[in-house]
């Protein structure tokens, strides 16, 4: 393709055209044939990454210094503890320092004006590796396992993500499959729904994408013909304990369950998940989750979570496969 994203940041995916998500979903499935042929090429050699995760991050953390690694490039993780970031020097600054020595940086972080100012002052090309509003390094992961799994093109896909709609991954979710042509399904309570801007400017978006959109309460009619189930925790990163209690009472009739897998009609309907899940007690928060609502699983079963419909561990590989495209892509 003739044109590139050199030097371009990813700050979420509505600021990127179809065309330019096609040109990475190729490159990651490229990257990833080379990785597995063993004769990939080098691209990063010389080039100085940072890494600021103010959040905890397994995937996302891993799969940056994993591509960066097998890119033959260099990382220096900071979090806000470390550095002096936010106590004792302004953001504007400190990304004022980290552009000068740097050739690219990831934020992980709350806000999206955090990650956007950072840009604005670095001039280096910054990935937003999750903040409260979007999650585009995932969502890139999880369209090319819908593409590697569904064996057609992406249009011709539908997805169902169920839970919380309002927070990072259903609102992200909606923005990459928009952008895509995929048929949109969202199940979700109305007062957990993506905002009404950003629905109004996906319907906007799918007039011309071909996109299918729709945004309902009932899970049974939502997940009718999905290809794929995907759902998310229903309290996230950075919000109260206390919310667990009304998340329980409001988001249990979306639990992904065996009967809903079975409710898409298709014999072939896939489970997806960004994970962390709590689908059992083998975790801290499970146990206290459990502990205090008496629940043992939570927005998935652990018979969904463990069966050959779940294709949660290959989304896992491909974050590391589509950040690695994303960092080609912006520099080498
Ligand atoms: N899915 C995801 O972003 O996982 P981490 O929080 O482990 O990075
Ligand atoms: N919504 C979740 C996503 C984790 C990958 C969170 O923000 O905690």
């Amino acid at each position: 393709m003739s044109f590139n994203l050199r030097n371009r940041s990813l700050l979420d995916l509505k600021s990127f055209e179809p065309r330019d998500i096609r040109f990475l979903l190729d490159l990651a499935a490229e990257l990833k044939r080379s990785k597995y042929a063993g004769n990939e090429h080098p691209r990063l050699k010389g080039k100085n990454i940072a890494l600021i995760f103010e959040k905890a991050s397994t995937r996302t953390r891993c799969s940056f210094e994993v591509a960066v690694h097998d890119q033959g490039g260099h990382l220096t993780n900071l979090d806000s503890a470390g550095s002096q970031m936010g106590h004792k020097e302004s953001l504007k600054d400190t990304a004022r320092v980290l552009g000068r020595l740097f050739d690219g940086i990831e934020y992980r972080g709350f806000h999206q004006s955090v990650v956007e100012e950072i840009a604005r002052f670095s001039h280096v090309p910054v990935w937003n590796g999750l903040t409260d509003e979007a999650h585009p390094t995932q969502i890139l992961a999880d369209l090319l396992t819908m593409e590697e799994f569904g064996e057609k093109p992406l249009h011709e896909l539908s997805f169902c993500y169920l839970g919380d709609a309002s927070f990072n991954m259903g609102c992200s979710l909606l923005v990459g499959g928009t952008q895509m042509g995929m048929d949109v399904r969202i199940a979700a309570p109305a007062d957990l729904q993506p905002p009404a801007e950003l629905v109004a400017q996906m319907r906007e978006l799918a007039l011309t994408t071909g996109a299918r959109i729709s945004i309902e309460t009932d899970p049974l009619k939502a997940v009718a013909g999905a290809d794929f189930l995907y759902t998310d925790v229903w309290v996230s990163m950075g919000e109260p304990e206390a919310v667990w209690k009304q998340r329980i009472e409001q988001l249990l009739p979306y639990q992904v369950t065996a009967s809903l897998m079975r409710a898409s009609g298709k014999p072939r309907t896939r489970f997806m998940h960004c994970l962390p899940a709590f689908h059992n007690l083998e975790t801290e928060v499970g146990r206290q989750v459990h502990e205090r609502h008496g629940l043992s699983e939570l927005e998935v079963t652990d018979e969904v979570f463990e069966s050959e419909a779940s294709i949660v561990f290959t989304q896992a590989e491909n974050r590391m496969h589509t950040i690695k495209a994303v960092l080609v892509a912006t520099l080498a």
